[in-house]
């Protein structure tokens, strides 16, 4: 076995390519690492505590809220509160933005977007949820942060990560240097690097989408899913269909495997359903990282114009050649 690394020595390691930085963000990034372990604590047992099932709220969203969204969301913002170096939290679970004006974080130059817990509905059936942040920096550094400073293009992301809780526990991120993946080591707390410099493959036999939205998909969409299903040994055709309702773990196993993740348009989703401030931007960026593309089935999705907190995107994200191939479906519809 190899030496172990820990979240907290890469970063520090990996500080020197920012020499402009003096360790705010790596101070962020540790601040995110600590409150991604409270909440795998409570996930790992959640169902021993009184944190399973809804509180009974709705969100900005008109989700019921579950106990264990309002937790996490409560551990990553008192975690970014405290931790003095982030001036704004942007979260699914908060109508509005969060202005941090404590003393400590006067001048925090740093805007963090999160969805606390991705994946609610598994949470009581017990399969694999995550946690996704995506880290700005503040536009003017002389004046109070605003949602401005949150409603930046996804291509201005200083950082992006999630956190899987899965078999295992682990926290995937990208500073725009490639992609890390730390696997938690329960015996003594730390996230240890387990996943050096992630690639999607550019070719996969996964795509992941919930088909029982089909009737109403867009028309490229529907020929896309067909072409997947056609018999054609040249190409590894049938493929396999993976699906399993948490964004970040369908993402994470395609991540590994090869894959492309289809969330399109739909007749309840007119907008497409995910959110593009802290679910498309911060996995489009990750994906892009690590070789992988990311688009609404026509423009990328890091180029999207952020107009508002809780705006929501289509979104086709996968191996290139994947991606690729469904844009050339919903182009010729
Ligand atoms: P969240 O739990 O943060 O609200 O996100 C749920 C999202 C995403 O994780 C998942 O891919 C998608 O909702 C599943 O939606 P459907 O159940 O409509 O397929
Ligand atoms: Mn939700
Ligand atoms: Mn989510
Ligand atoms: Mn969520």
């Amino acid at each position: 076995m190899n030496e172990v690394k820990t979240l907290g020595q890469f970063i520090i390691e990996k500080q020197a390519d920012f020499p402009y930085a003096k360790g705010e963000l790596s101070r962020l990034l540790r601040d995110i690492g600590i409150a991604a372990k409270i909440v795998n604590r409570e996930v790992n047992k959640a169902g021993l505590m009184d944190i399973l099932g809804q509180t009974g709220s709705t969100n900005i969203q008109g989700e019921h809220q579950q106990k264990l969204d309002i937790f996490a969301n409560g551990q990553f913002i008192k975690a970014l509160t405290s931790g003095g170096e982030c001036c704004i939290v942007a979260s699914e679970e908060n109508e509005d933005i969060i202005v941090i004006d404590s003393p400590v974080a006067h001048n925090a130059k740093y805007i963090v977007a999160i969805d606390p817990l991705d994946g609610s509905s598994n949470i009581d059936v017990n399969v694999a949820v995550g946690s996704i942040f995506s880290i700005y920096r503040k536009i003017n550094t002389d004046a109070p942060a605003t949602i401005v400073d949150v409603c930046q293009p996804g291509k201005q992301q200083v950082a992006a990560g999630y956190v899987v809780y899965g078999s295992s526990t682990m926290l995937v991120y990208t500073t725009g240097k490639g992609v890390n993946g730390f696997t938690l080591d329960p015996s003594i707390g730390e996230f240890c690097l387990s996943h050096p410099n992630m690639r999607i493959p550019a070719d996969g036999c996964i795509y992941s989408v919930n088909e029982g939205n089909y009737v109403h998909f867009p028309k490229g969409v529907k020929q896309y899913i067909k072409y997947c299903q056609v018999e054609d040994s040249t190409t590894n055709r049938p493929y396999t269909s993976r699906y399993i309702g948490s964004m970040v773990a369908d993402l994470h196993r395609n991540l590994i495997k090869g894959g492309i993740f289809i969330y399109p348009v739909t007749a309840h989703a007119p907008q497409g359903k995910l959110r593009l401030v802290y679910e498309c931007n911060p996995m489009a960026f990750i994906v892009e990282q690590a070789g992988g593309k990311a688009t609404d089935g026509l423009n990328r999705i890091m180029e999207l114009p952020v107009t508002e907190l809780h705006q929501r995107s289509p979104i086709f994200i996968g191996s290139k050649n994947m991606v690729d191939m469904a844009e050339r479906f919903m182009h010729d519809a």
